[in-house]
């Protein structure tokens, strides 16, 4: 039996998150003058060619600014809080890391882990620094804006620094899949479902919408 994790609005969004940032690292890495000195043209002439790669930047910038932004609101406004940090996700994350190296007993989970909470709150500190940093590097590529040479540097120095940033917890990303227990929530971002057995051990505290809503008319106090 499995249970609907993840509705087809998240998995798109995630995709088209995850696609517009491997085709945004794409684009910009090209935009500095690696293409030609790779060998790279040979294989595509087009990778060289700084206007159409900055193009393609622009539009993979526009997916996935709106795609962030949209996550932001959508969830906001439905008082889904569920993937924001709660205090104690440092401790919690280490227990848990720790349960599965040893094989002990892991504390009870929400509906996300706490490192997955966490692993949240960092590609939103380090999406929010490349978009900010992309849009004055746009707005400076419009005709008639300019910024002193020093910000100019700046910009380019934060924006790249975004991007090592981005690398890295994609590569953390990754690697939390190496550990066997995680593996169970990959089907939830491809058929939105996972196993009821899973959800039940490892996430007993996660609760639905309705759920919640019914707890709280319960316990009108909250104790
Ligand atoms: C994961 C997201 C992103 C990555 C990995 C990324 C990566 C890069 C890299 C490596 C460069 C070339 C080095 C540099 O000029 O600093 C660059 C340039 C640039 N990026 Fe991004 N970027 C991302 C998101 C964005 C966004 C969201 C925007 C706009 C809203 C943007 C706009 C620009 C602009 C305007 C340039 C400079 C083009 C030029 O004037 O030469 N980037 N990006
Ligand atoms: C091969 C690529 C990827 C796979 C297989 C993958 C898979 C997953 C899975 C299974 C989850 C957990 C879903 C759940 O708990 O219900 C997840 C969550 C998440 N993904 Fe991805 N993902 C990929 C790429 C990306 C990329 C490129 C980004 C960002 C640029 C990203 C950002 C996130 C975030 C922020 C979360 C929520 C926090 C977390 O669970 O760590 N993912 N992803």
């Amino acid at each position: 039996m499995t249970v609907l994790r993840q509705s087809l609005r998240n998995r798109v969004v995630h995709w088209g998150i995850a696609l517009s940032c491997f085709g945004l690292i794409a684009t910009g890495i090209l935009q500095m003058p690696v293409a030609k000195r790779y060998g790279l043209t040979v294989l595509a002439p087009a990778a060289g060619d700084y206007f159409l790669t900055l193009a393609w930047h622009y539009g993979f910038a526009a997916v996935f600014v709106f795609l962030c932004i949209l996550h932001l609101i959508v969830h906001a406004l439905e008082g889904d809080f569920d993937i924001v940090p709660q205090r104690g996700d440092l401790k919690k994350s280490m227990l848990i890391v720790k349960a599965m190296l040893t094989g002990g007993e892991e504390p009870p989970s929400e509906k996300y882990l706490p490192e997955q909470r966490l692993a949240w709150a960092a590609f939103v500190a380090v999406f929010a620094l490349v978009i900010a940093t992309g849009l004055l590097k746009t707005w400076k590529n419009l005709a008639g804006c300019d910024l002193p040479d020093p910000a100019l540097f700046w910009l380019a120095q934060l924006h790249n620094l975004g991007m090592l940033l981005t690398i890295l917890l994609f590569i953390g990303h990754m690697a939390a899949f190496l550990f066997k227990p995680n593996r169970k929530l990959l089907p939830a971002m491809f058929s939105g479902r996972v196993d009821a057995e899973y959800a039940a051990e490892r996430h007993p505290l996660w609760r639905t919408k309705g759920e919640a809503r019914a707890e709280k008319a319960e316990s009108p106090s909250g104790s």
